[in-house]
């Protein structure tokens, strides 16, 4: 499969056929994961492939009860990793900043790390026919990281599920392309550019009956309705969020020892 085609062409896939996927195949997307870019080389990532039934239904209920957790036949677990390079270290007898609650930068650049190899796995399983969806609610998750014994230094980032399609829904829209790309410089967006991008959004997806169908939202519930339920968070939710990144290690000046 060509790669442009498979980036275009890729969208979600939350609906997947019983069949298994070979090890060989989920093998090739690990192996595709490790080939992308990585800050210094420094390949701050893992990624947990989690086959225990027991386990994946612990994911499932973490992760918001979503019902392609389960159905998926291959879960993976992407991971921002200082600890591993910490190891590395110490095997070389090296001393590392982390231990004081230095190297903030490191952490950021693990995460994006853990991003990158996770969109490889994502375009990997496209070029081999199989679908993906990730699942964020993983993310600095304490039940995902207890289930799969993460310790500090290693933080979940998402769940990447993969199967093989039983669906087939419309490449999903984006913002267009002058809303993100900017020339030089970068500059606010226009009213009536907001209003095109909005309605868009808003008609793709109504159209698709996406909220629908995966969110179980009524019929006219919309992309911009969306961002809004998205972005109401609560406070508690937030210094409970702020904890467990400590926890993980990756809040800044948190020491990992
Ligand atoms: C970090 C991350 C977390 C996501 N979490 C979920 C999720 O929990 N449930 C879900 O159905 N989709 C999830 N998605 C998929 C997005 O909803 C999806 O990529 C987006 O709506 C664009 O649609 P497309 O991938 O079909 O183009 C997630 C995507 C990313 C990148």
């Amino acid at each position: 499969m060509d790669i442009l085609q498979a980036i275009t062409n890729r969208r979600s896939i939350r609906k997947f056929r019983v069949k298994p996927v070979a090890e060989a195949d989920v093998m090739r997307i690990i192996e595709c994961g490790q080939r992308a870019p990585s800050a210094c080389s420094l390949q701050t990532y893992s990624t947990i492939w989690v086959k225990d039934e027991n386990k994946r239904r612990i994911l499932w209920e973490a992760c918001g009860k979503q019902s392609f957790i389960l159905e998926a036949p291959v879960t993976l677990v992407p991971c921002a990793d200082i600890r591993k390079i910490m190891q590395i270290m110490k095997h070389e007898r090296y001393e590392t900043s982390f231990e004081k609650g230095l190297g903030y930068r490191t952490k950021l650049f693990a995460i994006i790390d853990a991003a990158l190899a996770a969109e490889n796995m994502v375009l990997a399983a496209e070029a081999l026919g199989l679908g993906s969806v990730f699942a964020g609610g993983a993310l600095g998750n304490p039940k995902v990281r207890e289930a799969l014994n993460l310790p500090k230094g290693v933080l979940p980032i998402s769940l990447l599920c993969i199967g093989y399609p039983d669906e087939n829904p419309p490449i999903r829209p984006r913002l267009q392309v002058d809303t993100t790309l900017f020339v030089d410089a970068y500059r606010s967006l226009q009213e009536d550019q907001i209003e095109e991008d909005v309605n868009r959004m808003n008609k793709a997806l109504l159209e698709e009956g996406y909220y629908v169908r995966y969110g179980k939202r009524s019929s006219d519930f919309t992309w911009i309705n969306n961002v809004e339920r998205k972005l109401a968070e609560k406070k508690e939710t937030e210094e409970t969020f702020a904890e467990e990144m400590k926890k993980a290690g990756f809040y800044p000046f948190e020491p990992v020892t």
